[in-house]
């Protein structure tokens, strides 16, 4: 019996990818920023709110399916960018993405990531969203964006929540960042997890060599084992909502804002002709002390009125956090660490793994409130939603 089919929930999945990765990239995966409060409270949140079932809804037809952005989505759920999937499993976006393809759901590619986009967008099939972390250098930036364009990605999104990087100390303990530094406490590392040292980093040595980042301007494309860390040529600091119009104008596909907490951002977006926001807390992995996501939601919701799609991510491990998020206006959820945890306990498998179980959790949650369709979900079925503010609470539906 694979270990993944002795995997009942998320974190059992987590406690696998624990014992599979090297310390350094499992605590880059897990982990929050400075004292993990945000990290914390992004599942208090959610254990915070509790739901109100119905009975008896004749439920023979229950249905998950939505339409997400204009195009059918097999659950409310995407997977989030995470660049780190390439060293969680070999090739880990690809793995993402073809676990996405067969669940019906949309795979974003991140920046960071080490399989490049036009190898993920002739082999993955499915729908494909790129993430972009703008460079200093702007003209770096656009032919990026050009390379996503060429390659047919259908949605852009722009992570905006990282203006000067982030804390995460323990990264540094561990003598681990993106890129990585090969240090002798890195290589123990490493040394301690053989099964990882052949099947992920091995199997990169064999192929294509030490891994890359293949989706960064060739400048900055070398091995992830030495030059420049992802942070500092990327111009978040620079960054104004200028930038947002321009690509706006730039990209002719659908374009998603992504790390959104305040109506006022969520309004700004909208304004400067983004379909989609992601209301976000990057994971509890940048501002420690941040409001949870799901706490930031209905005042968005309310603020956004409609004009477009929210998406919401930071702590969803089970089934009925994707129904609390959607009960109280998300259109749909981001799924970052599940399936990560998924590649990293068993590749393309894994992250099917970990779909089932959400989606299977999902569909409980659901006939529990006596919801057939996705669109059934509101906030009547929320016992103790968080407090909106005043003015916006006569216009939560
Ligand atoms: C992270 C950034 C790089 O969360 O997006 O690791």
């Amino acid at each position: 019996m694979a270990q993944i089919d002795r995997c009942y929930n998320i974190a059992d999945l987590r406690r696998v990818a624990r014992r599979r990765l090297p310390k350094g990239v499992f605590e880059y995966l897990d982990r929050g920023s400075e004292d993990e409060v945000a990290l914390a409270h992004n599942r208090a949140a959610y254990d915070r709110l509790k739901l109100k079932t119905r009975v008896l809804a004749d439920l023979r037809e229950l249905s998950t399916d939505v339409d997400l952005l204009g195009d059918a989505s097999a659950l409310p759920l995407a997977i989030a960018p995470t660049g780190i999937a390439g060293l969680c499993s070999y090739e880990g976006e690809l793995a993402l993405a073809k676990a996405a393809a067969k669940a019906g759901v949309p795979f974003t590619l991140a920046t960071g990531s080490i399989t490049s986009m036009e190898k993920i967008a002739v082999e993955a099939g499915g729908r494909l969203w790129f993430q972009l972390y703008m460079w200093q250098e702007e003209d770096l930036s656009y032919q990026l964006v050009q390379r996503a364009k060429d390659a047919g990605f259908e949605a852009l999104v722009v992570t905006v929540d990282a203006a000067l990087g982030n804390n995460r100390e323990y990264n540094q303990r561990n003598g681990f960042s993106i890129p990585f530094k090969v240090s002798a406490r890195s290589i123990m590392d490493m040394l301690r997890h053989p099964r990882w040292m052949l099947t992920v980093l091995g199997r990169y040595l064999i192929t294509s060599g030490m891994p890359r980042h293949e989706n960064y301007p060739a400048k900055y494309q070398h091995r992830i084992t030495r030059g420049t860390g992802q942070a500092k040529p990327m111009r978040q600091s620079a960054m104004s909502w200028q930038d947002i119009a321009r690509l706006r104008e730039f990209w002719p596909g659908k374009f998603i804002v992504k790390g959104i907490l305040r109506a006022e951002d969520a309004v700004l977006a909208v304004e400067h002709g983004a379909d989609g926001i992601v209301v976000s807390n990057h994971g509890g992995r940048n501002l420690d002390s941040s409001v949870a996501s799901i706490d930031a939601l209905p005042e968005i919701v309310s603020a956004v009125a409609g004009r477009a799609t929210i998406l919401l991510d930071s702590g969803i491990r089970r089934g009925s956090d994707i129904v609390k998020a959607l009960a109280l206006g998300a259109d749909s959820v981001l799924i970052g660490r599940a399936t990560l945890y998924g590649i990293s306990a068993g590749g393309q498998q894994g992250a099917e793994k970990a779909l089932a179980i959400l989606r299977s959790e999902l569909r409980k949650t659901m006939a529990y409130v006596g919801c057939r369709e996705v669109s059934e979900l509101g906030p009547e079925i929320v016992a103790t939603p968080p407090d909106p503010p005043s003015e916006t609470a006569e216009i939560l539906p």
